[in-house]
């Protein structure tokens, strides 16, 4: 038997405590103008002291399997993207698993920043297809908030990110051939290494010549705060984005006409804005949502899927174009019928 991967359920989850550019204006060096001249972003959300990544990613899961209409017990694989982890190790993803009290299922975790969410769904597709998996739950999930330089030093990075957790139910059905089922179409991913120091975080690690991981001058020297070249990032996203998804429309025969809705990542409007342009998709069509969650990293497409299904802009049969790009460099495209 044939397989194909649908998308039947979907969640988000952000975390209650908005952060606005003003309240941002008392810690950085910064204004609103600036933050949203620049980026489109009013405001975030960040999490209270006690909250952690798999706590986020649970609530995300819970409404995604309920509107899946099956148990936490029917999912067999959980693949979780994330650049901001409860702990270093295990992976988040056994976390998560714990509390959704779903012993002896596979469970993996992704890195690939902001492209991880389309990394997983690439990796969902390909697990769905082979039979071996019926329910698979893709998670983004970020903290951010606990990570950030929230001194005037950091305002370049602390502006744009924000904390949430988005999820999809990718379950297995039978392929009927019709070229109008609901299914996850097609995905394409990508990264050049070379780029890796353009956005990271150095601190702690083990490339450095320590006896420590984490050292105290390691942290006196911020090393455990983001890096990024932003006019760089910005540069080489519109590029890859515009390109990874043409080259994805075209090898499935799609044209711009054909597609209904497109969910890019969110790190910056004018970075969509340019794809946009250069992709000539009508403004109508884009679907953005850092205005008021800023740069969720791997969680920013499930929960603008969210989004848009809730706002009536996602119903069933349309098809949908997604691109993402960030740290690694890493990129993606992908295109699915919902
Ligand atoms: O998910 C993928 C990851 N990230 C991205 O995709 C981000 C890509 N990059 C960007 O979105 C943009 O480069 C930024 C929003 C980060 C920055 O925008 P920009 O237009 O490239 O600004 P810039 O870095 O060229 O800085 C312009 C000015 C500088 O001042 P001077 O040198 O012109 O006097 C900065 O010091 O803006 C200043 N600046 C700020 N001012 C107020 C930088 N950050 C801030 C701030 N508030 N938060």
């Amino acid at each position: 038997m044939n397989y194909v991967g649908e998308i039947t359920g979907v969640g988000s989850f952000l975390p209650p405590k908005a952060v606005t550019n003003f309240d941002l204006e008392k810690l950085l060096n910064t204004n609103d103008e600036w933050i949203q001249q620049r980026t489109g972003i009013v405001k975030r959300h960040w999490v209270e002291n006690n909250v952690s990544t798999s706590d986020l990613a649970y609530e995300a899961s819970i409404e995604a399997i309920k509107n899946a209409g099956i148990s936490n017990t029917d999912i067999d694989m959980i693949i979780f993207a994330t650049l901001s982890p409860d702990h270093d190790f295990p992976g988040t993803g056994c976390f998560l698993q714990a509390k959704l009290e779903v012993p002896n299922i596979t469970v993996l975790d992704i890195r690939q920043q902001c492209s991880g969410f389309l990394y997983g769904l690439s990796i969902a597709d390909k697990f769905i297809r082979t039979g071996e998996h019926k329910n698979i739950l893709l998670v983004g999930a970020e903290i951010h908030s606990k990570g950030l330089d929230k001194t005037p030093e950091g305002r370049d990075v602390s502006v744009l990110f924000g904390d949430g957790a988005g999820a999809v139910v990718i379950s297995a059905k039978e392929a009927t051939g019709d070229s109008s089922q609901s299914q996850i179409i097609s995905c394409a991913l990508h990264a050049d290494g070379s780029f890796a120091k353009e956005l990271w975080l150095p601190g702690p690690g083990n490339a450095f010549n320590s006896d420590s991981r984490c050292s105290k001058e390691m942290i006196d020297e911020g090393l455990h705060y983001p890096k990024m070249n932003g006019r760089n990032v910005f540069i080489h996203a519109v590029k890859r984005m515009a390109e990874t998804l043409s080259q994805t429309l075209a090898k499935n025969k799609l044209k711009i006409d054909d597609v209904d809705l497109f969910l890019f990542h969110q790190a910056n409007i004018r970075i969509n804005e340019k794809v946009a342009e250069v992709m000539q998709i009508p403004a109508d069509k884009i679907f953005n949502t850092i205005q008021d969650y800023g740069n969720t990293t791997a969680a920013t497409i499930p929960i603008g899927m969210n989004d848009a299904i809730k706002a009536g802009k996602l119903k069933k049969g349309m098809t949908v174009g997604m691109a993402a790009f960030g740290s690694g460099f890493t990129w993606a495209s992908g295109v699915l019928r919902y």
